[in-house]
């Protein structure tokens, strides 16, 4: 071996072992990166020493790049290695400073809004009685939430709703009863369905939002009577207000269904006396009694418009506001709380 092969070789060597003594001279991560920088730097002590190869007779370069790579790569796992021990070392620092004594910082947990307890609870009662669920779109035309439902064109019942239109044939519906409609279409009776979701009205103020939300129910059959949706309708409110709930009918007037009547519940606050705390009672203004739902008989138009024969089948259909029950239910004055999203109001249903 030539000398010049020789001192190449010895000069890595203890390139190697100089950088090996730098154990432990690294405090931190910035000191270790210059040591880092002085051996295997661009313009450190291993590039230095390189320097020497390009000068070399070829037949020993093969052999003097060798070297010169094996030491390389012995200098940087080194150094690697260095560094994991610095980062281990920070970390165990780290920890030891915590103090796992200290109470925890509890945890944000979300919880359902009470507009959703409620629909859940309405559904789940309804479903109980045998109803099934059905969908429908809030983007809908004017035959679906009006015509079908014998409401025609220029009918005064269109003012009662403060329609939103998208366009001058479709509208963000006002009720769920264009779900009836649909699943009517979908299927031949024997038919239970129940249809909750979004409703749009253009109105805002205590008692009204321009989007709330509704429950609406429908079963068709033969020989279905009043005195079928009267016996659903008081299970169902029992269910939902409590055994003791007094439940009356009051005869009244909606397009698609005849006869109609609003349902009354003997009142939540008060239990029906009309006055609470020597005062009179600020739900039911004295009366004792709530409304809290339309319902009636599907007028024979609807079922023509669907295409069931009005002499073959009967059906009773009612809709119920999803807020009004959610305000009777928890006692809420202002219907606008449900949308303000406070947290200080829905962790409260929590
Ligand atoms: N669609 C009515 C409304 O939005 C509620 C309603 C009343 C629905 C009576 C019905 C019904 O199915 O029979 O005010």
């Amino acid at each position: 071996m030539s000398d010049e092969l020789k001192t190449f070789l010895e000069g890595l060597d203890s390139l190697a072992r100089e950088c090996e003594a730098c154990k432990g001279q690294a405090a931190s991560l910035n000191e270790l990166e210059e040591i880092r920088v002085e051996y295997l730097g661009r313009k450190g002590k291993l590039a230095k020493s390189m320097g020497a190869l390009g000068k070399m007779p070829n037949e020993h370069k093969p052999e003097a790049g060798r070297k010169a790579n094996e030491v390389k790569q012995f200098l940087t796992s080194l150094i690697d290695g260095w560094q994991a021990e610095l980062v281990r070392a920070q970390d165990e620092a780290r920890l030891s400073r915590f103090d796992p004594s200290m109470p925890g910082r509890k945890p944000w947990a979300g919880s359902l809004h009470p507009v959703t307890l409620v629909m859940d609870e309405i559904s789940e009662i309804l479903v109980g009685l045998g109803f099934e669920h059905a969908t429908g779109p809030e983007v809908e035309n004017d035959w679906h939430n009006f015509e079908a439902l014998n409401i025609p064109p220029e009918h005064p019942a269109r003012d009662m709703q403060d329609t939103l239109y998208v366009s001058e044939n479709i509208v963000l519906r006002t009720h769920t009863s264009p779900v009836q409609v649909r699943s009517m279409l979908g299927k031949k009776p024997p038919l239970a369905v129940i249809c909750p979701g979004k409703v749009y009205r253009r109105d805002s103020d205590l008692t009204h939002t321009p989007m709330f939300h509704q429950i609406e129910g429908l079963l068709v059959d033969h020989e279905v009577s009043m005195s079928d949706l009267r016996g659903t309708l008081t299970a169902f409110v029992r269910q939902l207000f409590g055994k003791k709930t007094e439940v009356r009918f009051r005869p009244s007037f909606f397009p698609f269904t005849e006869p109609s009547a609003e349902v009354d519940i003997s009142c939540v606050m008060c239990g029906g006396k009309g006055h609470k705390d020597g005062s009179t009672c600020r739900v039911c203004k004295g009366t004792g009694w709530v409304e809290i739902l339309g319902c009636g008989m599907v007028d024979p138009n609807v079922f023509k418009s669907v295409g069931y024969d009005p002499e073959v089948y009967t059906g009773f259909a009612f809709g119920l506001g999803v807020e009004r029950v959610a305000m009777l239910k928890y006692g809420i004055g202002d219907l606008r709380m449900f949308f303000e999203n406070d947290v200080r109001f829905l962790e409260q249903f929590a």
